[in-house]
C-alpha cells in the first residue's frame, strides 16, 4: 500500500469555478484519488482558495470593497462549486487561515535564516497618478519574450513568469497611467543556485509528463535569475522580519504551501502523518499555465528548505468553449454552478474526461456534450443497464440466472468482463484517465451487441439457458461497470450499485468477482435519459445572450460622464525647446509654453517619429493637470497628445491661441 498526497492547484478566490476549472485539475484529480482509494492505497486530497495577490486586490479596489470580502464571498462559492461535482477532497482550507500564516512565515524565515533569502535594493514600477507601486497584476503591458499582451507577472501566451520592469510598453491598470521606475528593496530567493539541481530533477524524473518536461528545460536553458519573494502591497502575509514593514510575501510562495497548510490541518483533525504522505508520493494537478511556478520555483524553494520533490506534475492543457478560448470578463464561460442546476454533474465529468486526454487541448461544445450523452451514455452505457435489468425482473423474477454450457461468445464476452478491471486501473494509474473510460466504454458497447446477438426475448421461448447465460453475464458486466465507473461518475456507479442491492463499491478488486446466480436485484428506473434538440438550442442561444449583455456592460462602463472630461485640463502650448534624452531611443525632453509665467518641461515619447528640431515651434495639445512625474530620471510636468502608433501629433488650427483650454 501506497500513500499517496494529491493537491489541485489553488483556484484564485476572485471568481466561481468554471468548465476549465474542472477539467484541468479537480477533475482528474479526484478520479486519481477515488480510483486508488479503491485499490487501497491511502490518499489524502488537498486543496484550498488562493486568497491573496494582485488578483483579489485589484477586483476589490475596482468594486470599493475590502479584499477579505471579496475572497470570503468566492471562496464560499468555489466551495459549493467543488462539492456539487463531487471532488472527494480530504480537506479544502484558505489561505487566509491562521494556520496558513503561520506555515507561510515559518518557510519564508527558515529560508532567510539559512541565506536562501537576501535583501536587494531594487528599482520597481510606481504609477505616479495612484501613488502606489504596481506589483504584478497592478500593470499590464506587452510580454518580452513573445510580444502579446501581459499582465505585469505572467504571460499567458507564452507561458513565462514575468517581473513587471520586464514588460514593454506597461500602463497602471487603475488608471493607465505609464509607470515610472522607483528605488525600493525586496527580498529575493536565490533561485539560480538551484539550477543544477533543478535540471537533474527536471531530466531524471521519469514521472513527469513529455509537457512539463519540455517547458521546464526550455526555461532551464535560458538560465535562471533570482525570484522576488515579497511585495510593497496591504493585502497578503506580512513578510516576517522587523525591518520589512509594510511588506508582505508575493502570492505565490505562500499559494503553493497552502498545499502544505491545507495537509496539515487535515493532520489535526484526522491525527494522521501528512509527512507521511510526502515522503512517499507527491502529485500536484495544475492548469498548463502554471507550469513555470510548479516546475521551478516550488521544486527551488522545496530544496533550499531540504524537503523531498514531488514527485509527478500532472498539467492539464486548456478548455476552450465552442471553439474560442474561454474568458471570463467577456462571460464566454459556463459556470459549475449553472451547470449543476441544470444536469447531473456526471454528465459533465464524463464528457470532460472523455473527450480528449487531458495532457491535449480540449473543446466544450453543447450539441457534442449532447451528442456523447445521447449516443453513449444514454444509448450505449444507460440502454444496456436498463435493458439488463428489466430483463432479469421480468423473466427471472429480479434473480441472477444459472449460468450453464456457455457458447463460444459468451466466454468471450466474460473474458472482456473480467479484464475490464485490470485494464482500466492500469490507464488510470498511470494518468490516462480518457483512455481508461474508453476501454469501460468499448466493453459496455459490447455487451450492447452480445445482448442483441443473444436475442435473450426469443431464446427465453426457445432455449432458456442460452437467455440465462445472456443475463448472467450482463448482470456481471453491470456490476463491474458500477465498480469501474466509480472514480468517473461516482453518482451514477453509486445508482448502479443500489440497483444491484450492493451496499458499497469501495473495492476495486471486488470488481471482478462476480455476483452468485440467485443473487436478487432491485427494479430499476433508466439512469441516463436523452437531452432534446431545444435544450441544446436553448443553452447555445443563452451562451450568445450572455457574451451580448457583457458587451453592452462594456460599453456602458467605457463611457464616461462631461464632469469625468472636465476633470482633464487640456491646453494648447508651443514647443520651445526640444532634445534627446540620453540612454532613451524614445524620449524627447521638451519646453513647452502653455500660458503660464514658466515653460513646463515635459517628456514625450516622440523620439521615434520627430527629430528634436522638427518640433521646435509647433503648436501641441497639453494635459496641464497630469501629476508630475520623472521618466528616466527626468521631471515632466503634463503630457503632449499624439497617438501611440504613428506618433501624430495632436496640433490645434491657427486660431488656437496658446494657453487656451480645450473643451
Ligand atoms: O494560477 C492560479 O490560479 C493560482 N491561484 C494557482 C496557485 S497553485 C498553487 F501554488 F497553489
Ligand atoms: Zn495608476
Amino acid at each position: 500500500m501506497s500513500k499517496i498526497f494529491i493537491s489541485c492547484a489553488l483556484p484564485y478566490a476572485n471568481g466561481p469555478c468554471h468548465l476549465g476549472h474542472i477539467r484541468s485539475t479537480y477533475l482528474p484529480a479526484d478520479i486519481y484519488a477515488r480510483y486508488n482509494r479503491m485499490v487501497g492505497n491511502d490518499v489524502l486530497l488537498v486543496c484550498a482558495t488562493d486568497e491573496h495577490g494582485t488578483p483579489i486586490a485589484v477586483k476589490a479596489d475596482k468594486e470599493n470593497k475590502k479584499p477579505i470580502e471579496i475572497s470570503k464571498r468566492y471562496h464560499d462559492m468555489i466551495v459549493k462549486d467543488v462539492e456539487s461535482m463531487n471532488i472527494s477532497l480530504d480537506n479544502f482550507t484558505r489561505t487566509t487561515d491562521e494556520k496558513h500564516y503561520e506555515i507561510a512565515k515559518n518557510f519564508f524565515k527558515d529560508l532567510y535564516d539559512n541565506g536562501f533569502i537576501y535583501r536587494e535594493d531594487i528599482q520597481q514600477l510606481y504609477c505616479p497618478n495612484c501613488n502606489k507601486f504596481l506589483p504584478d497584476r497592478y500593470v499590464e503591458g506587452l510580454c518580452p519574450v513573445c510580444g502579446s499582451e501581459a499582465r505585469g507577472d505572467h504571460c499567458e501566451k507564452c507561458g513565462r513568469a514575468l517581473d513587471p520592469t520586464e514588460l514593454d510598453e506597461p500602463h497602471c491598470i487603475t488608471c493607465g497611467t505609464t509607470p515610472v521606475i522607483k528605488d525600493t528593496f525586496q527580498y529575493a530567493f536565490k533561485l539560480s543556485d538551484f539550477e543544477d539541481d533543478l535540471k537533474d530533477y527536471i531530466q531524471n524524473n521519469e514521472n513527469l509528463p513529455a509537457n512539463v518536461k519540455n517547458y521546464a528545460s526550455n526555461w532551464l536553458n535560458d538560465g535562471l535569475n533570482d525570484w522576488i519573494l515579497t511585495r510593497d502591497m496591504d493585502w497578503g502575509i506580512p513578510v516576517p522580519l522587523e525591518e520589512a514593514k509594510g511588506k508582505v510575501l508575493y502570492v505565490w510562495i505562500e499559494a503553493f504551501l497552502g498545499y502544505i497548510s491545507s495537509a496539515s490541518q487535515w493532520s489535526e483533525q484526522s491525527g494522521k502523518k501528512w509527512e507521511e504522505y510526502w515522503d512517499d508520493f507527491v502529485v500536484h494537478f495544475i492548469g498548463k499555465d502554471i507550469i513555470y511556478h510548479h516546475s521551478i520555483f516550488w521544486p527551488g524553494l522545496l530544496k533550499a528548505y531540504g524537503c523531498k520533490l514531488p514527485d509527478m506534475i500532472y498539467a492539464g492543457e486548456f478548455l476552450s468553449l465552442e471553439g474560442e478560448k474561454m474568458s471570463t470578463s467577456k462571460n464566454w464561460v459556463i459556470w459549475i454552478a449553472d451547470f449543476v442546476k441544470d444536469y447531473d454533474p456526471d454528465l459533465l465529468r464524463y464528457y470532460l474526461t472523455i473527450n480528449a486526454p487531458l495532457n491535449k487541448d480540449s473543446d466544450f461544445s453543447w450539441d457534442d456534450f449532447q451528442r456523447r450523452n445521447n449516443d453513449e451514455l444514454a444509448d450505449v452505457i444507460g440502454n444496456f443497464l436498463h435493458r439488463t435489468f428489466t430483463f432479469t425482473r421480468k423473466y427471472f423474477d429480479s434473480k441472477i440466472p444459472e449460468y450453464a454450457n456457455p457458447s463460444a461468445e459468451d466466454e468471450e464476452f466474460k473474458k472482456a468482463i473480467e479484464e475490464l478491471p485490470a485494464i482500466a486501473g492500469e490507464y488510470i494509474s498511470k494518468f490516462e484517465f480518457r483512455e481508461g473510460l474508453l476501454e469501460i466504454f468499448k466493453v459496455a458497447k459490447k455487451g450492447n451487441k452480445y445482448f442483441n446477438d443473444q436475442e435473450p426475448w426469443k431464446a427465453v421461448k426457445e432455449d432458456m439457458q442460452k437467455a440465462a447465460n445472456c443475463l448472467y453475464l450482463s448482470n456481471q458486466l453491470a456490476k463491474t461497470l458500477a465498480y469501474t465507473l466509480k472514480p468517473y461518475l461516482p453518482t451514477k456507479a453509486d445508482a448502479i450499485a443500489k440497483i444491484m442491492n450492493i451496499d458499497d463499491l469501495s473495492e476495486w478488486k471486488d470488481a471482478s468477482v462476480f455476483l452468485p446466480s440467485g443473487y436478487e436485484i432491485n427494479k430499476a428506473k433508466p439512469l441516463f435519459k436523452k437531452i432534446d434538440d431545444e435544450v441544446i438550442e436553448a443553452e447555445k442561444a443563452k451562451l450568445q445572450e450572455n457574451l451580448k449583455e457583457s458587451s453592452e456592460d462594456e460599453n456602458m462602463s467605457d463611457l464616461i460622464s462631461i464632469d469625468d472630461f472636465d476633470e482633464v485640463v487640456i491646453k494648447i502650448g508651443q514647443v520651445l525647446e526640444a532634445e534627446k534624452i540620453e540612454k532613451s531611443d524614445k524620449l524627447l525632453k521638451l519646453q513647452v509654453d502653455i500660458g503660464e509665467e514658466k515653460p513646463r518641461q515635459i517628456v514625450a515619447g516622440l523620439a521615434k517619429f520627430y527629430s528634436p528640431e522638427e518640433l521646435v515651434d509647433r503648436k501641441v495639445c497639453v494635459v496641464a493637470n497630469l501629476q508630475p512625474a520623472k521618466l528616466f530620471g527626468t521631471l515632466s510636468q503634463g503630457m503632449i497628445l499624439a497617438t501611440g502608433g504613428s506618433g501624430a501629433l495632436l496640433s490645434p488650427d491657427e486660431n488656437g491661441k496658446v494657453g487656451e483650454r480645450i473643451q
